[in-house]
Parts: structure tokens; C-alpha cells; sequence
């Protein structure tokens, strides 16, 4: 199937690491113009090496302060002139704890980051989206928005607001015929998990190649397919959500996450 990207407009967040860069090549392999941010410039620089194609745009912002995705938002539109797609994709846990280990100061932070990155970004993007011929939203969701889990109830609690928000905003959007999606994987190996690895090897004194073994191993056990994802998992879905081929699917929510067990 082709999926006739090329040429569209693309905003991808968190487009450094992980499930973000994983799209931003894929949407730059099928011929599409591509932007993207993320904090870290030297991630961003290695990933404007590897994209194929030309004419990307890949920028250092912090979605977390509003006049930087205000600049953000004016520079892409002065690049590209419009938008055709836009990928809410970047996302954190922030810290492991339960309820009593979270400060209010991290669910704020996890609200800026996990929501209101995307709720600013829809807003500044509007006007633009409204003049695409094929304009689409999708958010990158969790399990945990269905399936919380009591290791980061803010996290949790951010991505079930987002998934409904996205309902919401389907709903809003129609009239412009904009599309509005969420996808939500389960578990998939990238740089947060290894991160945790790594400060669980510290801690425990480990190899950490075993431990981050022994962590893929004991995620990928629940699931039916019986190992954890990779970004490249996740593409499919996005990139066909992205395309003329959903071109009847809205206000949905779509899990990619190896199957229940
Ligand atoms: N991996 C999983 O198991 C999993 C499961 C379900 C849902 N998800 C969701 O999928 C999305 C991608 O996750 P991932 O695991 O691929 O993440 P990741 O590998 O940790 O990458 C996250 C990306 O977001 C960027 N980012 C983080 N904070 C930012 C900020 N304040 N401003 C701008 N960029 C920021 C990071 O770059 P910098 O650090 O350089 O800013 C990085 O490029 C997230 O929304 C996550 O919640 C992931």
C-alpha cells in the first residue's frame, strides 16, 4: 500500500530518541518534509544526518516553556508555510514512585510535558491544519491511560487526560475535517527504559547489559507476543493514521502493545 506521504507536512515531537525519531524517518523515507524537536541539539543534528530527503527542519525547543514552542511553532510555519500533520509525540514518566513520592511540582511538571505541550501546539497549529488538504492530529498515548499503574500514578493520570482530550478535540475539530487520533503502546524498549536500567545497574551493583536484559525479558513476558516493542512497532499505525487511507477514522484511540496476555 502506498501511503502517499510525500510531500505532506510533518511536526513531530520528541523527535530525538526513541518512538519520535523512529517516525521522523520513516515519514522522511516516504518522501514527506519533516519537523521536529526535541531538547537535545546533538540528537536532533544526528538525526537530520540520517533522515532521507531534504528540506527537514529539526530544532532545539523545551516543550515545557510556552514562548519557546511560540518560536518553535513561527519558525516551522516560516519553513515550511503549513502543516499538514502533527505528531504530539514527546512524553515522560519523570520519576518512578508511587502516589507519596510525587510532589505537586512533578505532577506539574508531567502536565506541561505529557499535556499541555499538545493542547498549545493544537492551538498555535490551528490556522494552518485548517488550510491542509489532508490534515491529521495523532497524540501518543499510553496503555497507562487505560491500565494505570501505581509506579507513576502523574504519568498515568497525564496520558488518560490526553486520550480523552483527543476524543474531545475529534469531536471539535470535525466541522474543519480534521482528524484527531491517539495511539497508545504498551511497552517499548528506548531510551527512558534504558535509562532506568542504567540507574538500576548503579544502584544494585549489576552488569547493566544483564539488567536491561532481565528488564526487556520480564516486560516482554506479559504480553502475547511475548517480547517488548521497538519504535519501529509503533510506525505503522502513526503513519497510516497520517494518511488518506484513515481518511474515516477520527475521535479513535488505537493500541499497539504485543497483546495483552
Ligand atoms: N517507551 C515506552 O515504553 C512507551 C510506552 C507507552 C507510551 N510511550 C510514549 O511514547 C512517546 C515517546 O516515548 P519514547 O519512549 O520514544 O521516549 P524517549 O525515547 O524517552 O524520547 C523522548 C523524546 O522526547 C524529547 N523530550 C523529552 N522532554 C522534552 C521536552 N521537555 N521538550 C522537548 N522534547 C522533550 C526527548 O529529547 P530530549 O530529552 O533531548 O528533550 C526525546 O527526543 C512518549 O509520549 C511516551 O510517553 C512510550
Amino acid at each position: 500500500m502506498d501511503l502517499d506521504l510525500k510531500g505532506r507536512k510533518v511536526l513531530i515531537t520528541g523527535a530525538g530518541d526513541g518512538i519520535g525519531r523512529a517516525l521522523a524517518l520513516a515519514f522522511a523515507g516516504q518522501g514527506a518534509h519533516v519537523a521536529g524537536c526535541a531538547r537535545s541539539e546533538n540528537r536532533l543534528s544526528s538525526l537530520l544526518a540520517e533522515a532521507d530527503g531534504s528540506g527537514h527542519f529539526f530544532h532545539p525547543v523545551d516543550l515545557t516553556r510556552p514562548e519557546e514552542i511560540q518560536t518553535f511553532h513561527d519558525e516551522v510555519l516560516q519553513r515550511f508555510g503549513g502543516l499538514d500533520i502533527l505528531v504530539n509525540n514527546a512524553g515522560r514518566i519523570l520519576k518512578m514512585g508511587d502516589f507519596f513520592a510525587i510532589s505537586d511540582e512533578e505532577w506539574q511538571q508531567s502536565f506541561e510535558i505529557n499535556l499541555m505541550a499538545a493542547v498549545r501546539l493544537v492551538r498555535l497549529f490551528m490556522p494552518s491544519l485548517r488550510h491542509s488538504g489532508s490534515p491529521s492530529i495523532i497524540n501518543i498515548s499510553s496503555i497507562a491511560a487505560g491500565r494505570p499503574t501505581e509506579v507513576f500514578p502523574h504519568y498515568s493520570a497525564m496520558k488518560a487526560a490526553l486520550s480523552n482530550w483527543t476524543l474531545s478535540l475529534a469531536q471539535t475539530l470535525a466541522a474543519d475535517k480534521i482528524r484527531v487520533n491517539s495511539v497508545s503502546p504498551g511497552p517499548v524498549w528506548t531510551r527512558s527504559w534504558e535509562d532506568e536500567a542504567r540507574a538500576f545497574a548503579k544502584a544494585s551493583g549489576e552488569d547493566f547489559a544483564r539488567v536491561a536484559e532481565g528488564f526487556r525479558d520480564q516486560a516482554g513476558s506479559g504480553l502475547l507476543l511475548k517480547r517488548m516493542g521497538t519504535p519501529e512497532d509503533v510506525v505503522g499505525m502513526v503513519m497510516f493514521l497520517a494518511s488518506d487511507h484513515a481518511g474515516w477514522i477520527t475521535g479513535n484511540d488505537f493500541v499497539v502493545d504485543g497483546g495483552r496476555a
